[in-house]
């Protein structure tokens, strides 16, 4: 048999997979490709668990799950061992669902997985796919980026993130430095560093809520230390910008990413966008950095940025109109519990998603059995 070459073969150093219902026992994560020696505690993964289920807007179903890890394999006396790791996010919920009878459910609601994935699977009750297309399950992958940042902070690579905007209340904050935005936005229940727009962005969601309607908004996310040259500009599935655009990209909601002010830089002429160079050390320096971070496909070793744009949250108290799939008649959706507004959220499952590709990229680049190793070759080259 002639060797048929998958790109993916050959890029991914780490590979992550979930499974999970949203009212399921719970959610796994098998994370393949770690090095051994990396130091990881349960109360690590449960801090970022515990960032994702707060925020400003969020419905019911948090006051019930109190998101904590367990870890299955690879792990022993708080360290890796190089072998798979697994991790178990019971869900709490699951008690309150396992023995109700619930009729099926047969009104698609717009802007959910719900009527493309009952052609496609050819369910007939949309709560299957509701379970799984659920955010719940992106619980799974906050965990997996904890891991991916105890990684990153092994090498002083740094990530955040926070909320520049909810609906059209936006924060204008190119005066603030990166890291007193994400440590403002630590600080906050909306995750906006400015705390005069984050009043407006909670009396915004309190109006939204008021009104029986949704938000979405716009976030940043923030890697700080990233070394020089992860990703490549060689082949196009290992560009580090069109790696962490995909990424982003696959968080429910997200419709939108972009690399640095992307889009504002294309209503500029290029004499104001690229950021020019001057004599510096280590490395000639820049006073701009409109590029975010990457050039080429390539980390340059500024700041990474990435801005996300989450739509509004698709499930509505006002009704949206829609088919009934057991009759064919046309009626309304029915409310399911929901968030009005998930945007400080996402946030912080867009820093675990960075955080993977970029500890991806650094593993590719530098490889690593044991973390040991890797420090040293990442700092050999810092120097
Ligand atoms: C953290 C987070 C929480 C979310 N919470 C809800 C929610 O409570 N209700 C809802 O209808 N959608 C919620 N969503 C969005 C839906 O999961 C998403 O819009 C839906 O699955 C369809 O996928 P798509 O928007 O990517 O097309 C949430 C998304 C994220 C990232």
């Amino acid at each position: 048999m002639p060797h048929v070459w998958r790109p993916w073969e050959v890029i991914e150093v780490l590979r992550f997979l979930t499974a999970g219902e949203s009212h399921g026992p719970g959610l796994v994560a098998i994370v393949e490709g770690l090095p051994a020696g990396l130091k990881i505690g349960t109360e690590d993964i449960d801090r970022e668990l515990s960032r994702r289920q707060g925020g400003y807007g969020r419905g019911a179903r948090q006051t019930i799950e109190r998101d904590q890890v367990r870890f299955l394999a690879g792990w022993v006396n708080g360290m890796t061992i190089g072998a798979p790791l697994a991790m178990l996010i019971p869900n709490r919920d699951w008690e309150n669902w396992r023995d109700r009878e619930i009729p099926p459910w047969t009104r698609p609601r717009p802007g959910h997985a719900d009527l493309a994935g009952a052609i496609k699977y050819g369910l007939n009750d949309l709560r299957l796919v509701a379970e799984r297309a659920s955010a719940r399950e992106t619980a799974a992958r906050v965990a997996v980026g904890a891991v991916a940042k105890a990684l990153l902070a092994a090498v002083g690579v740094e990530i955040g993130s926070y909320v520049e905007a909810i609906g059209e209340v936006r924060a204008e904050l190119t005066k603030m430095p990166l890291s007193q935005r994400v440590a403002l936005a630590r600080h906050s229940d909306v995750a906006c560093p400015d705390e005069e727009v984050a009043r407006r962005m909670r009396d915004r969601i309190d109006e939204a809520r008021s009104a029986g309607d949704s938000l979405g908004g716009l976030f940043v996310v923030v890697a700080l230390g990233v070394p020089v040259g992860l990703g490549s500009y060689a082949h196009w599935d290992r560009r580090l910008d069109g790696r962490l655009a995909q990424a982003v990209m696959s968080i429910p909601a997200v419709k939108g990413v972009e690399i640095g002010p992307a889009f504002e830089n294309a209503a500029l002429p290029g004499t104001q966008v690229h950021d020019q160079l001057y004599p510096g050390k280590p490395r000639p320096r820049r006073l701009t950095n409109r590029a975010g971070g990457i050039e080429g496909g390539v980390s340059n070793g500024e700041p990474i940025l990435v801005r996300a744009a989450m739509k509004p949250i698709p499930t509505t108290v006002t009704p949206l109109a829609t088919v009934d799939l057991a009759t064919g008649e046309a009626t309304s959706t029915q409310y399911q519990r929901s968030d009005v507004c998930a945007v400080p959220a996402a946030a912080i499952v867009g820093e675990a998603m960075v955080a993977w590709v970029l500890a991806d990229a650094l593993l590719e680049r530098f490889g690593g059995d044991t973390l040991d190793g890797l420090v040293r070759r990442v700092n050999d080259e810092r120097e």
